[in-house]
């Protein structure tokens, strides 16, 4: 056995050697191996590693001359490969004997940059798609290799797997893997051995399993470990990289489909290689389980044997549930081709046959009315709520739509994305995944007790009643013999029970012939009554489960699989409204119709469609939780809310000329939240906090005929000229001119980043201490403080929470010089603290003007400034206030049923509990990851600050944004924030609940495990 011919050197003599053969002094650390040893010689000073290789006892000196000419030849193309080098008398290999007397060669090579693949918690599609790019590159430039040595004998070839894995298969007691090695053997016999003899054969590397692809900044920096090389199957090497991508992958077929469209770019694959790639793949992942078993008796001590069997045990059952025939597809339409090649001559010959047909319904929708709806993401028919798309909520607005068109059927689109796909076996790996959404058939809707018919000749193929909520209900599959095309199906889904009475496999169903009607809501399974029609190439062994609902991600191979059912009815192709267009082009035609300056949020942007209470939904129906907006206050929709501005919009919606009790409603509900005095102040309306903020310095500086106010380090008041003046946040960054004269900036008052921490009592009153000195600058240029504007709790400035006492005493301050208090509670207002309704209220003061805006009208532009009466008295000097849509009727009804909600589902109160569970779940993360410095907030207001050193507080700027960007990969919507970038804040409209919270914790968790640097 060749493990016994492993040599087995201690650190010291490897150093020894590498001293005397290489002239390479330092440190030896031990390297993975299965059967050599590799050892990294480092120095410490500036000369390079070197990776000393001692060779198995058993190995054949032609065999490393191979490999030398191999590694020669991918480098001098450019392949990320490490380099020979010779010893101090120039040989490339030399030979040591070990204790036992047996010999051994040795040599050495450069050592690569780089973490293993096999430590990236986190495969980027970017990622997975380089390393199919680095495979394709190796192989087309190892077929140039030519190397007689390399026509070996050896355990690990791929093409003799067969064989070896069936000889252990006994030994294996693991029910699951055995199981699953059955599996593969079968599938490999049926579809790989016909082929074998037509497979490219080459020089392959034969072992780029992760422990051998080293990576750096998220693409491959390099290839070791030629020593498993052979002559053998061309694509063997793709399907081996695969094998170990796809261990414990939540999508597989997604890391094959990537590698493969990688790969092609560099060297094409043909159809057969496309054909057998996932079930090499799989016997090369049996092929490790047999070799581990055997060698794992031989050297029970040698970890790295076992190294992905765990992974192998858990994964292998799971990709033999992947149909071949859809693992064969994903490859081809990576690569470019048909998914399903026989696709094109069954749309073919539907298309050539069309005017032949016979009327599914028996109404033929090529002459006959019909509609065409909308069931999409952003259809008006559909809601929010998936409560009110089950029956019987969708019905009678299904029924209403044709009945105002005055039509007998109603058509649903194929390759829609739909939001009514909500029972569990739509689900993807996590809750937050992506869903199987795209709807791939068409929808007939007709009333229940239709008759279906044959559109051509077939005969039953399968039958069942799919009773499972939301599945098919009673579905019957025709199959299609043609001469011109090969074999295909039709599937009939939600049908009356009676439809499958009496019928019979193998039975003929003529073309035209009545063989089924539509069922009933109570016998469909629930749906509004409608036939499924769905056309399919290739049933891929599943019979009635074959899906009529795909993954977006997965749209093209199951179009193929299931091509547009509209080449059977025939429905004319004006009815169709016109493709909207994907995200790319919107997005592009964003950046050229709205201005370069507009931000976007996340690296891939997400094409909002839906929103519904604390929840986004994009362009292909993939649930987002929203984590991140606060002007939804009540939740994205909230059907209060949007009722009110309905009704209000239908009856009136004019200015603050007329009077109005709606509006003098909305105003003593909005100043009955504040404390008095400003529950007797005045009321402005205003459509938006930058309008508001603006008010607010007109009323500053009409109370205290001065211009100079105080402004906070970071802070951010809104867009306008003098706002951007008040801003540092703006003024002081990119773009901006600085603080003009009359601006005076005081430290932000943070007791984590700041000089006084959260453990002096003191904190507050010191921070506010360097105000006093910014109003004797204004007293020293001859000019007074016309006010302080503060947020109560800073977002921008990175989700501050003041150290108690802080306002009281800046407050203080001003009010001794003379100036106004405003508090910008833009952010933070409504009961978003939790512990009170304004987020002033938590530091024990009253300002003397409230600025707030984006909760008061859920996404409906509405803002407002309260000020204390003596103030709006001296702004009341003859020149008349008025602004043109502030103070609207639907604006007041839309602020009213804001106000409403917030009190009658007690926001304030579930912002609290849901917020103080999440804060000290995520408080939990400063023990354990090393990059959270501090977490804060109050209620639904909160901010994880993420630092890559404890003591100097150094901002993890690019780690928030990864973490912010990961999380939005998983479906969770956060932002970063903070003038340094590296503060994730979280802020999500307050419906947002435990559950959501818990989500958002254990995938935070999960995102920042994924950066700790592997070990
Ligand atoms: C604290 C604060 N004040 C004022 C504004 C300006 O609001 P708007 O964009 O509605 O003018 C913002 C906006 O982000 C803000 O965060």
């Amino acid at each position: 056995m060749i493990l016994e011919h492993s040599p087995c050197l201690t650190n010291a003599e490897a150093e020894q050697l590498a001293r005397d053969r290489f002239g390479q002094r330092g440190w030896a650390r031990a390297l993975t191996s299965e059967r050599d040893q590799n050892f990294l010689i480092e120095s410490g000073d500036h000369a390079p590693p070197l990776v000393l290789k001692i060779a198995n006892a058993l190995e054949e000196r032609g065999l490393l001359e191979a490999q030398q000419h191999v590694l020669a030849v991918l480098a001098q193309r450019g392949l990320p490969v490490p380099r020979v080098v010779c010893t101090t008398t120039g040989d490339a290999i030399t030979e040591q004997s070990g204790k036992d007397g047996r010999r051994h060669y040795v040599w050495g090579v450069t050592y690569l940059p780089g973490g293993l693949l096999a430590d990236v918690r986190y495969r980027s599609p970017a990622l997975v798609e380089d390393l199919g790019a680095t495979v394709g590159r190796l192989t087309a430039a190892l077929a140039l290799v030519d190397s007689p040595a390399l026509e070996r004998d050896f355990h690990w070839d791929l093409t003799r797997a067969w064989e070896r894995v069936a000889a252990t298969r006994p030994s294996i007691s693991d029910g699951a893997l055995g199981e699953a090695i059955d599996a593969t053997l079968a599938r490999v016999k049926r579809h790989v051995t016909p082929m074998s003899g037509k497979l490219r054969r080459a020089v392959i590397h034969n072992d780029l399993n992760d422990h051998n692809i080293l990576i750096a900044a998220d693409r491959v920096s390099g290839v070791v470990d030629f020593g498993d090389m052979l002559y053998g199957w061309r694509v063997a090497d793709l399907a081996i990289a695969a094998a170990y991508a796809m261990l414990d992958a939540d999508d597989p077929l997604g890391i094959l489909g990537a590698l493969v469209r990688g790969a092609q770019d560099e060297c094409t694959l043909d159809d057969g290689e496309l054909e057998v790639l996932f079930e090499l793949a799989c016997l090369r992942l049996a092929l490790s389980a047999s070799i581990a078993l055997e060698q794992q008796a031989a050297r029970p001590d040698n970890a790295y044997l076992g190294v992905s069997q765990s992974a192998i045990h858990r994964t292998l059952p799971r990709l033999m549930r992947v149909p071949h025939a859809l693992a064969a597809a994903v490859a081809r339409g990576a690569a470019g081709r048909e998914p399903v090649a026989h696709s094109v001559a069954v749309r073919e010959w539907l298309q050539a046959n069309r005017s032949t047909f016979a009327p599914v319904l028996g109404v033929d929708l090529r002459t006959e009315p019909s509609i065409v709806l909308d069931l999409g993401v952003a259809s008006p028919l559909i809601s929010g709520n998936e409560e009110e798309n089950a029956e019987p909520g969708l019905t009678p607005r299904i029924a209403s739509a044709k009945r105002v068109a005055g039509v007998r059927v109603a058509v649903g689109r194929y390759d829609e994305a739909r939001l009514l796909y909500t029972a569990p076996f739509f689900a993807g790996a996590r809750p937050e995944s992506e869903r199987r959404t795209i709807h791939i058939g068409l929808d007939l809707f007709a009333d229940a007790g239709t008759p279906v018919h044959a559109p051509f000749d077939g005969v039953v193929h399968a039958f069942a009643n799919n009773a499972v909520p939301q599945d098919y209900g009673p579905a019957i599959i025709l199959r299609h013999e043609t001469h011109e095309s090969a074999p295909f199906f039709t599937l009939y889904g939600h049908l009356s029970r009676t439809s499958l009475d009496g019928l019979a496999l193998g039975q003929h169903i003529a073309k035209g012939e009545r063989f089924a009607w539509l069922g009933a809501p109570n016998e469909n399974v629930g749906w509004t009554p409608h036939l499924h029609l769905q056309i399919i190439t290739d049933l891929l062994g599943l019979g009635t489960d074959f899906p009529g609902v795909a993954a977006a991600s997965q749209r093209v191979v199951w179009r193929s699989l299931s091509p547009d059912p509209n080449l059977v009815v025939g429905i004319p192709e004006d009815r169709f409204p016109p493709a909207e267009p994907d995200r790319l082009r919107t997005i592009a035609a964003r950046r050229d119709r709205l201005g370069g300056n507009l931000s976007i949020a996340y690296r891939s942007a997400v094409k909002v469609e839906r929103g519904w209470m604390q929840y986004l939904f994009d362009d292909t129906g993939r649930r987002f939780i929203d984590a991140y907006n606060n002007v939804p206050h009540v939740g994205h929709c909230h059907p209060r809310v949007v009722r009110a501005g309905q009704t209000q919009m239908a009856i009136l919606n004019t200015n603050t000329r007329y009077p109005s009790d709606l509006v003098n409603e909305y105003a003593e509900r909005l100043r009955a939240t504040l404390p008095a005095p400003l529950q007797s102040g005045v009321v402005y309306l205003v459509s938006s906090a930058s309008e508001a903020n603006e008010l607010a310095l007109r009323l500053a500086r009409a109370r205290t005929g001065e211009r100079d106010m105080i402004v906070l380090e970071a802070a951010y008041h809104g867009n306008t000229t003098s706002l951007i003046d008040i801003s540092p946040y703006k003024h002081g960054g990119p773009g901006g001119c600085g603080a003009p004269d009359w601006v005076h900036i005081a430290p932000i008052a943070d007791d984590y980043r700041g000089p006084f921490k959260r453990n002096d009592a003191d904190a507050g009153a010191k921070y506010a201490k360097p105000i006093a000195a910014l109003v004797a600058r204004a007293h020293n240029r001859g000019r007074g403080i016309a006010g302080f504007i503060a947020e109560s709790c800073p977002s921008v400035g990175g989700q501050i929470v003041f150290p108690p006492g802080y306002l009281s005493a800046a407050y203080a301050i001003v009010r001794e010089a003379g100036g106004v208090c405003i508090a910008d509670e833009v952010q933070t207002g409504l009961g978003r603290v939790g512990t009170h309704f304004w987020a002033f209220e938590a530091q024990g003061v009253v300002p003397d003007i409230v600025v707030t805006g984006k909760p008061l009208g859920n996404g409906h532009p509405l803002a407002a400034v309260v000020a204390r009466r003596e103030i709006a008295e001296a702004f009341d000097n003859g020149m008349e206030y008025f602004s043109t849509f502030g103070g609207n009727q639907v604006s007041c009804a839309i602020g009213l049923a804001v106000l409403d909600v917030v009190r009658d589902e007690e926001l304030q109160e579930h912002a609290r509990s849901v917020g103080e569970r999440l804060l000290n779940d995520l408080r939990s993360f400063v023990t354990r990851h090393e990059l959270v410095g501090d977490v804060r907030g109050s209620g639904l207001f909160l901010g994880v600050e993420l630092v890559r050193d404890p003591v100097t507080l150094e901002p993890a700027e690019a780690e928030a944004s990864y973490v912010v960007n990961r999380m939005r990969d998983e479906g969770i919507l956060t932002g970063t924030d903070g003038p340094y970038h590296n503060v994730v804040k979280i802020r999500p409209p307050m419906p947002f609940d435990r559950g959501n919270a818990d989500r958002l914790v254990e995938t935070f968790d999960r995102v920042l495990a994924e950066i700790v640097s592997p070990a």
